[in-house]
């Protein structure tokens, strides 16, 4: 077994024009396959530790030495984009009672959550992440990661996550970040958000 790359769970230019069809293809055919490929080829160096990535990366130094950096650069590659894919859709969708009320307890209001939010994915220096989390203590909070570090290496467990990574926004957006966090806040798949939160408690 070796680990695949998911197919998108929409057509490729169905976040248009929010999220252009160009970069959807560049995103998920050419920099998500690599994360697939580069993953599988460190793991192939230790068949022993299995592909449960998540395990893995929740508790990296279970991770031989001489693949770890590997694993976690493209097996956080791999589990952050294929989240990612699922974190958006065309339709509307809308945060559940049990989350927005959670927001509202965290953040004061979800205007004050998306200010939060959008504070932490642009002011990610270079290339990473943004995240909503569901910390060690049972509550919401707003982080970001470097590179592809995930949240699940701090025992925070993500449920809405935004790559920043130029690759993810520059054939569109070029070098204005803010305007494609902007454009993301209108294709965010509340649905996932809803179940990953309720299952995150
Ligand atoms: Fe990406």
């Amino acid at each position: 077994m070796a680990i695949i790359l998911p197919e998108l769970p929409y057509a490729y230019d169905a976040l248009e024009p929010y999220i252009d069809e160009e970069t959807m293809h560049l995103h998920h055919d050419k920099h998500h396959q690599t994360y697939v490929n580069n993953v599988n080829a460190a793991l192939e160096k230790h068949p022993e530790i299995g592909e449960d990535l998540e395990s893995l990366l929740a508790n990296v130094e279970s991770i031989p030495a001489d693949i770890r950096q590997a694993v976690i650069n493209n097996g956080g590659g791999h589990l952050n984009h294929a989240l990612f894919w699922e974190l958006m859709t065309p339709e509307q969708t809308a945060p559940s009672a049990e989350l927005a009320a959670a927001i509202d307890a965290a953040f004061g209001s979800f205007d004050d959550f998306k200010a939060a939010f959008t504070a932490a994915a642009t002011t990610r220096f270079g290339s990473g992440w943004a995240w909503l989390v569901v910390n060690k203590e049972g509550k919401l909070e707003v982080t970001s990661t470097a590179n592809q570090d995930n949240p699940i290496s701090e025992g925070k467990k993500p449920i809405l996550g935004l790559d920043v990574w130029e690759h993810a926004y520059y054939v569109k957006y070029r070098n204005v970040r803010p305007d494609y966090i902007k454009a993301f806040f209108s294709v965010i798949n509340w649905n996932k958000v809803n179940d990953l939160f309720a299952a995150a408690k």
